[in-house]
This record gives structure tokens, sequence and C-alpha cells, in this order.
């Protein structure tokens, strides 16, 4: 199992979680998923949580992911439903959320199929000073 992520901090905290499992199978690499050549050979599972809303282009991401994939193989994306903006706050320039819908239309587009939904969490957050539940959605799309 491969851990990735562009963020130092990120990787510090993935290779702490890996130490304190023990597990000699999983591994932690420095990656932009957008830019870098993705890891061989072929995974059977891309699973990627609360970074897609990071990702400016959307579809340019679903199309690496189905390409990176085995044949087969499964993308598994858990991401906020669409919310106000204030999961961040102002001045952050990623995505509010994604519409299920739209999403599904996207990975479809990018060459998935059996795209389905289901609501994974429930994230609850302080915004001034209340608590507000931002739902957070499992997409599972399978590569035909
Ligand atoms: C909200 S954090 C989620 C981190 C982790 N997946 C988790 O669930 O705790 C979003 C992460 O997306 C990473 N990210 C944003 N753009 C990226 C890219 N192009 N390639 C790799 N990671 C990226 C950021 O570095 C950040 O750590």
């Amino acid at each position: 199992m491969t851990l990735a992520d562009l963020s130092d901090g990120m990787l510090e905290v993935a290779v702490g979680k890996i130490r304190a499992a023990n597990d000699p199978a999983m591994r932690a690499v420095k990656l932009d998923l957008l830019a870098d050549p993705l890891p061989a050979p072929a995974p059977d599972v891309i699973y990627s949580a609360m970074t897609l809303h990071h990702i400016p282009d959307t579809g340019a991401i679903l199309r690496r992911f189905h390409d990176a994939l085995a044949n087969g193989g499964y993308l598994c994306i858990a991401d906020l439903d669409t919310e106000d903006g204030s999961f961040h706050g102002p001045g952050v320039d990623v995505h509010h959320g994604f519409d299920r819908a739209a999403l599904a239309a996207k990975a479809r587009a990018a060459g998935f199929a059996s795209v389905a939904f289901t609501t994974a969490h429930v994230m609850s957050k302080a915004v001034d000073g209340q608590s507000k539940p931002f739902p957070i959605f499992l997409m599972v799309a399978r590569k035909a």
C-alpha cells in the first residue's frame, strides 16, 4: 500500500502511522498526483481522502486515476458534499465540495463504470462558534 501526498508535514504524519502499525507492506511517497508518474505496478485500488477538493481540474485527476488503475480496479474517493465554503473559510481556493451527480458524470466521462455513492461520515466543525455538520461521501467507481 502506497500512501502519497505532496506535503512534507502530511508525509511525516503518514510515516508515523506506518511505524505505529508496524506494517512492512505500507510506504509513504512524495508525489504530485497531477504531474508525477504514478507508482507501478498498476494498483487494483486507488483511494483518496479529502484531497479531490484541493485539485483544480477534477476531470484531469479522474482521467489520471483511470489510466493508472489496473483493469477492473476500483477508485474510492471520500470528499465533501457540496458546501457553502465555510469548511475552509474565506480566501481558500478549493472546490466547495462536490455535487454527487455532477461528479458521477465526470467519473463516467473519464471511463469509469458502476459509479456509486454512500455517506461515509459526517464531520462536525466549528463555524462562527457553532458546530456545523459537513457530510462526506464515499464514491466507488470501477475501471471497466
Ligand atoms: C485535507 S488534506 C487530506 C490529507 C489526508 N488524505 C487525510 O485524509 O488526512 C489534503 C491533502 O491533499 C494534498 N494535495 C493537494 N494537492 C495535491 C497534489 N497535486 N498531489 C498530491 N497531494 C496533493 C495536500 O498536500 C494535503 O495534504
